[in-house]
């Protein structure tokens, strides 16, 4: 079952990835439950949950449980840092925070955050004390 979901995941990923060979790299800060830092890289335009697919250390962190399809808040993050051009909550992203686990004005989906170019800002975010899954 495990690999299954693994196999879906992989699938989802490759479909929806805008990384190629010739993206350029960046990082987040993901801050986790006990305060720690942890830097995450991949490429500029990722979202956190295609970090979670490509299997990076955000798998640590985030369960993805819907593979990025804005139906489960299992991705919710703080955000703590946001790049310059970083854009609110679309109203569909917005309804799903409303039932994410302790919501606050920082909340965003993983799924919906892309890993914007350095030179507008590192993404920092933190991992929220806990997680809410209405998918299953
Ligand atoms: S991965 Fe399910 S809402 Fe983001």
């Amino acid at each position: 079952m495990l690999q299954r979901a693994a196999a879906v995941t992989r699938m989802l990923c490759s479909s929806t990835s805008t990384s190629s060979s010739a993206a350029a790299t960046t990082y987040v800060l993901m801050v986790d439950r006990d305060g720690n830092t942890d830097q995450i890289y991949g490429n500029v335009g990722d979202t956190l949950f295609d970090l979670v697919a490509k299997g990076t250390d955000m798998a640590k962190y985030l369960d993805c449980a819907c593979a990025g399809k804005m139906l489960c808040s299992t991705c919710h993050v703080y955000v703590l840092n946001a790049p310059k051009n970083l854009k609110g909550p679309s109203e569909e992203e917005q309804d799903m925070l409303d039932i994410a686990y302790e919501p606050t004005e920082q909340s965003r989906l993983g799924c919906q955050l892309r890993l914007p170019p350095p030179s507008e800002g590192i993404l920092k975010v933190q991992q929220p004390g806990g997680t809410v899954n209405h998918f299953r």
